[in-house]
């Protein structure tokens, strides 16, 4: 069987971790598969930052001309952010080739398009590693679940604010004190905006909800409120009433079914309740559905191994499905079931 060729957009934390494990864990990729996979290309702004490792003769900053090339089966979007991601990712569908993406901001604003994209091409579109790391949940809901009824989606879908609320509630820490220990471990980044004002979590809701309740739901639709303001005053009480603060993201149906909302908010929660335990940079998600019941997702939300193990998940799923002339749900699975804004519920 020929080689299936993967181009690599972005050799961050994330893609030189997919690239060490395509080469270590070759054999047992292409058996997965059916078929070995290729390496053709890297693309990046700076090449004198690609790790040790990777052929130098595959390094381009062409992005572009790189998902032109039309021998390409599958391109990995590593790079985040919405441009050039976005249209290096619609110029690689309309090339031909599948696309695996981490990118949730992309997809929490542009899914639809995207998706409409992939599906006019016959191709697939896979974004496992955009929500919560390493845990499986794209694909459970969008694939194991699909023949129940989901009703609600909650949990802690970030790990940098739930390690600082996690140190404040532990130590009595103020915010401030947390956050700066956040950044010197390297868990927060220098500007943390995305995390700690709860847009990088209201991005996740969005394509959580998006795909539980197949609808299309946008990150505008979500009511954020970020975690910023919370302090160790408000600790010591929630400790009082048995509790303790976590950033939620809650996506769930409203007005009986008709119509859904999704929402990120700090949350006072039971010690007894299974998100208290979640600690430091771990992501947990609970599922709701009529037939299932509830099930619960935990694991590393964040960082490079975790999320490149959830990106070559994607990479075997579209290799199998190119190989099988096949695509996985697309757009017409969604319905236009109405987003509801916050307090209509
Ligand atoms: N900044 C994100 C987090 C990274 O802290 O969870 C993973 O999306």
């Amino acid at each position: 069987t020929r080689p299936l060729k993967v181009a690599l957009l972005g050799c961050g934390v994330v893609g030189s971790e997919v690239a060490r494990i395509m080469t270590t864990h070759a054999d047992d990729l292409a058996a997965r598969i059916g078929a070995p996979v290729e390496l053709a290309g890297v693309a990046v702004r700076r090449p004198s930052k690609v790790r040790a490792g990777i052929d130098p003769a595959l390094v381009t900053t062409d992005a572009t001309a790189l998902v032109k090339r039309g021998d390409i089966d599958v391109v990995v979007e590593v790079i985040g952010g919405i441009e050039p991601a976005r249209a290096l990712i619609t110029t690689a569908l309309e090339h031909g080739a599948s696309v695996v993406s981490a990118n949730k901001a992309l997809l929490a604003q542009d899914g639809a398009a995207l998706h409409a994209a992939a599906e006019e091409h016959g191709r697939d579109l896979y974004y496992e590693a955009a929500v919560a790391g390493a845990i499986p949940l794209i694909r459970p809901l969008r694939e194991s679940l699909a023949g129940d009824k989901v009703n609600r989606v909650l949990g802690i879908v970030n790990g940098t604010t739930n390690f600082i609320l996690d140190k404040m509630d532990s130590t009595g820490a103020g915010y401030q004190e947390a956050l700066d220990e956040a950044t010197a471990l390297g868990y927060a980044e220098a500007d943390p905006t995305a995390d700690v004002e709860g847009f990088d979590a209201a991005a996740k809701a969005a394509i959580l909800a998006g795909i539980a309740f197949h609808t299309r739901v946008r990150l505008d639709d979500v009511h954020r409120e970020g975690m910023t303001e919370v302090t160790a005053a408000d600790f010591r009480s929630a400790r009082e009433m048995g509790c303790t603060i976590k950033l939620l993201a809650i996506c769930e149906r409203a007005r009986g079914g008709a119509s859904v909302t999704a929402r990120v908010h700090p949350a006072m929660i039971p010690l007894s309740h299974p998100l208290a335990s979640v600690r430091g940079a771990y992501n947990a998600v609970f599922v709701e559905s009529d037939a299932a019941g509830q099930l619960m997702f935990y694991g590393p939300g964040a960082g490079g191994a975790p999320t490149a193990s959830a990106v070559l998940g994607d990479l075997v799923a579209v290799c199998r499905n190119r190989l099988g002339g096949a695509t996985g749900p697309g757009e017409s699975a969604y319905a236009a079931l109405p987003v509801s804004p916050m307090g209509d519920v």
